[in-house]
């Protein structure tokens, strides 16, 4: 079925890991006036809370469940906490990242695995716990990659590695989906620059050039003033997502323009060039 987003959506429950900071709580926040009814799941339960009571304060429903995406237990409970509270989940959004600077080989090991843990571990633990439960009323599943999956930028390659690994696991759940005749819809959400803690909360090295990795946070941090409100960028992604589209774009001018250069620098097999600097503004479009 395709709509408006409070067609589509409204009067539904969303489960949205992350949901205490950032993109994941501007989903909610806006998913919370279709209305829907909302799981806020976040490692940190804290956050998590005060989301939930932003949006109950405000009239909506919405509960808040301390879940860690690492662990295939605490998905399972976070499954059945919604079901528990609201009777089902009809869209799971797996937004809960992370991010990592630094070059590659300055990487710690904690670091490295702490970003497949998160970034793409935490997807698939989602994915195994929805699939079954949405397999006969049917439902919506959307996993947060980046337009980092479709563009190069120095000293980010463990999170550009998972962004991209997150967009290839989508691709490939929306094939296993229909070659099996699951009435589940799968989209992938690219989003450019949204206001959240990402940046603050990045790993670092703490060996190797430091130098480099903090400029690196630095280049980010720069984009925050110009980054786009994420309840925006919520409204944005239900619209499209309501329209049927697999690609979701928070800046679609910008992010779509990003899709496009990576699609003809493969066709005509240039390696990939770091650009030399980033116009900030423009992640905001
Ligand atoms: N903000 C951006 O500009 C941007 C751009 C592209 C993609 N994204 C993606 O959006 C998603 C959300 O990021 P954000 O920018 O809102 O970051 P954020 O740091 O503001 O929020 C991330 C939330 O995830 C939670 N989290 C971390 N580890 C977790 C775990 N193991 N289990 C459950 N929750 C956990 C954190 O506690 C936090 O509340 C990420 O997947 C990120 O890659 C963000």
């Amino acid at each position: 079925m395709t709509g408006t987003a409070a067609e589509v959506f409204g009067g539904r429950t969303a489960v949205i890991t992350g949901a205490g900071s950032g993109v994941g709580a501007g989903l909610a926040r806006y998913a919370a006036t279709l209305p829907m009814k909302i799981v806020i799941a976040d490692v940190d339960e804290a956050a998590a809370r005060r989301v939930a009571a932003e949006i109950a304060a405000a009239g909506g429903e919405a509960i808040a469940v301390r879940t860690d995406v690492t662990d295939a237990a605490s998905v399972e409970a976070m499954a059945e906490a919604a079901e528990a509270a609201f009777g089902g989940i009809d869209l799971l959004v797996n937004n809960a990242g992370i991010e990592q600077f630094g070059y590659l080989w300055d990487v710690p090991d904690e670091g490295w695995r702490r970003i497949v843990d998160v970034n793409v571990t935490g997807v698939y633990h989602g994915i195994r716990v929805a699939v079954p439960r949405m397999r006969d009323r049917g439902g919506h599943i959307w996993n947060l990659s980046s337009v980092g999956a479709v563009v190069s930028i120095a000293r980010q390659a463990p999170y550009l590695m998972s962004k991209q690994a997150v967009l290839g696991l989508t691709e490939a759940l929306r094939v296993d989906i229909e070659h099996a005749g699951i009435p589940i819809s799968v989209a992938v959400v690219l989003p450019g620059a949204v206001a959240s803690h990402i940046f603050h909360d990045a790993g670092m090295p703490e060996d190797g050039d430091v130098a480099a990795a903090q400029a690196a946070r630095e280049d980010m941090l720069a984009l925050l003033p110009h980054a786009l409100d994420p309840v925006v960028a919520a409204e944005r992604v239900f619209a499209q997502a309501a329209a049927g589209e697999f690609y979701l774009l928070t800046q679609p001018d910008y992010v779509g323009q990003a899709m496009c250069a990576r699609g003809a620098q493969l066709a005509s097999r240039r390696p990939p060039e770091a650009p030399a600097h980033h116009d900030s503004r423009r992640f905001a479009e």
